[in-house]
């Protein structure tokens, strides 16, 4: 018999973090609050991330403001610090206002 596709909620629950350093108007975190409801994600700073728990999640988010081109330092600092990974899940987020 044809297997039929899973609907979402019938797929195994996919445990999400979003990283987020967002300061000078909040603008990154009105986008995170909205990630987290959909992904049911818990919110970090990178400060308040370490480095070796990062592997108990199946999908990472990494979200801050742009100062001067290039997501805020915080977020880049944590970024120099990861390991080397293959077939992780992970993306990128911002909320810029300048192209
Ligand atoms: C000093 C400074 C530099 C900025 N540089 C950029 C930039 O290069 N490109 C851009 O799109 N936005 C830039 N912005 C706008 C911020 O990235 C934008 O307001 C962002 O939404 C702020 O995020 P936050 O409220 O989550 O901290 C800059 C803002 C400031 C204060």
């Amino acid at each position: 018999m044809e297997q039929k596709e899973k609907e979402p909620a019938e797929q195994l629950p996919i445990k999400s973090l979003l990283v987020l350093f967002s300061y000078h108007h909040k603008n990154t975190e009105k986008i995170a609050k909205v990630l987290s409801k959909v992904l049911d994600a818990q919110i970090k700073t990178p400060q308040e991330t370490r480095i070796e728990e990062l592997q108990n999640y199946d999908l990472i988010g990494f979200g801050a403001g742009i100062d001067s081109g290039k997501h805020y330092q915080a977020l880049l600092d944590l970024a120099d610090k990861l390991p080397q990974a293959a077939g992780r899940k992970a993306f990128i987020f911002s909320s810029p206002v300048r192209s």
